[in-house]
């Protein structure tokens, strides 16, 4: 297995923890450990008592109980718990991938999204989201990637990095044609419940597909991404049992008191994604201002979900913005070259709480005559 460096985890890496202002972070603003015992009378008490011995290596069964609630048709049995979205997607392509299998990515995507398949000598096509689309990728392009080897078809949506949603329509077609094929649909679910408009939400892949894979994660829409409590949901049993026997060989079982307060987190998931979901539509409207004032400078394709979006910079070379930007007034952008991407593109982070602070300085970056304080 030969693995290149995670480009964008190294790049968080080298700043994420020193600067003042993350205006690209993919996680909601997050809550202590006090914040989320206080949802509940008993929680602090239950947290004192919580046994810290190795749980069920399938994911302590009160905590899948609880995650069933996110799906139509999942029993616990069919839920999966990880440590993190990232040991589910390492995983799943280890039980499912062989060298020289083909897969399919909609891409740009989180690296480890294609990565891993790559690293195990996959044949790896990108499904592509282009701009002027307005990022939704095309179905006949999906239909003429298949191959009679395709195994895998990975999708994201609500997308990391721009924020597509894909229609209604669209998902259930990429649903069907993998069913119709025999091809394993991997959806990472991990933006999912921060739709704009609830109205557009999808339902997950593994309730409309027995074959498909789901993916959660409760780093993203509720913003606890230091308990590294990810899952799979799905059908599909010989996935599941691959996948937990490989589980044997990484983590065993994942944290207890991460499990215990994820499922807590997860009896309020309504009040805690909402709470992020709030503070993404409050940012958003001074970012429509911002990109409006800024018209002559950037793209701007407003998201429809989810706490990222992908801009286009003109006049200047992204990585050389984002770098002046960082040193000189501590704000953090990404460059989409840290996707592999071509094009002048950043990803924009909007689910923190000081973002209003964060595009202050970006604003008087542009325009050093704007005092710091301003978004206009
Ligand atoms: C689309 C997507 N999938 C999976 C992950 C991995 O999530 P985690 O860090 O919680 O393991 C990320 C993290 O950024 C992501 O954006």
């Amino acid at each position: 297995m030969q693995l290149t460096p995670f480009k964008l985890e190294r790049y968080f890496a080298r700043y994420e923890f020193n600067v003042k202002y993350l205006l690209c972070s993919s996680d909601c603003e997050s809550l202590s450990v006090g914040d989320l015992l206080a949802f509940e009378p008993d929680a602090e008490e239950g947290l004192r008592r919580h046994w810290l011995g190795y749980t069920e290596s399938t994911g302590a069964p009160s905590l899948r109980q609880e995650i069933c609630r996110i799906y139509a048709g999942i029993q616990p049995e069919q839920v999966l718990v990880h440590s993190g979205a990232e040991e589910a997607i390492f995983l799943f392509m280890h039980a499912v991938l062989q060298p020289g299998d083909h897969v399919i990515v909609h891409w740009p995507c989180y690296q480890s999204l294609f990565e891993i398949a790559r690293s195990i000598g996959c044949e790896v096509t990108y499904w592509e989201a282009r701009l002027q689309n307005e990022w939704a990728p095309d179905l006949d392009e999906l239909k003429h990637s298949l191959r009679p080897n395709t195994r895998a078809i990975i999708i994201n949506t609500p997308h990391n990095p721009t924020g597509y949603l894909m229609p209604q329509a669209d998902y259930r077609a990429v649903n069907a044609l993998a069913q119709e094929r025999g091809i394993i649909l991997f959806s990472d679910e991990v933006y999912r419940e921060l739709e704009y408009d609830p109205a557009n939400q999808l339902p997950p892949a593994c309730d409309i597909n027995p074959g498909a894979v789901s993916l959660g994660v409760m780093s993203k829409a509720y913003g606890l991404a230091g308990l590294r409590i990810g899952w799979i949901a799905t059908h599909n049993a010989p996935v599941y049992a691959r996948m937990a026997a490989l589980k044997d060989y990484t983590t065993i079982c994942s944290s207890a008191p991460s499990e215990y307060l994820a499922e807590l987190a997860l009896r309020q998931r309504g009040q805690v994604a909402g709470r992020n979901l709030q503070i993404i539509q409050d940012n958003l409207s001074l970012l429509d201002a911002f990109f409006t004032n800024h018209a002559d400078r950037f793209e701007w394709v407003r998201p429809k979900a989810g706490p990222i979006a992908f801009p286009l910079l003109s006049g200047e070379d992204i990585e050389r913005f984002c770098h002046q930007l960082v040193t000189r007034l501590g704000v953090l952008l990404l460059p989409g070259t840290m996707y592999g991407h071509p094009g002048n593109h950043f990803r924009l982070g909007f689910a923190r709480k000081n973002m209003p602070q964060a595009l202050a300085q970006l604003e008087q970056y542009l325009n050093p005559s704007t005092k710091a304080g301003g978004t206009s």
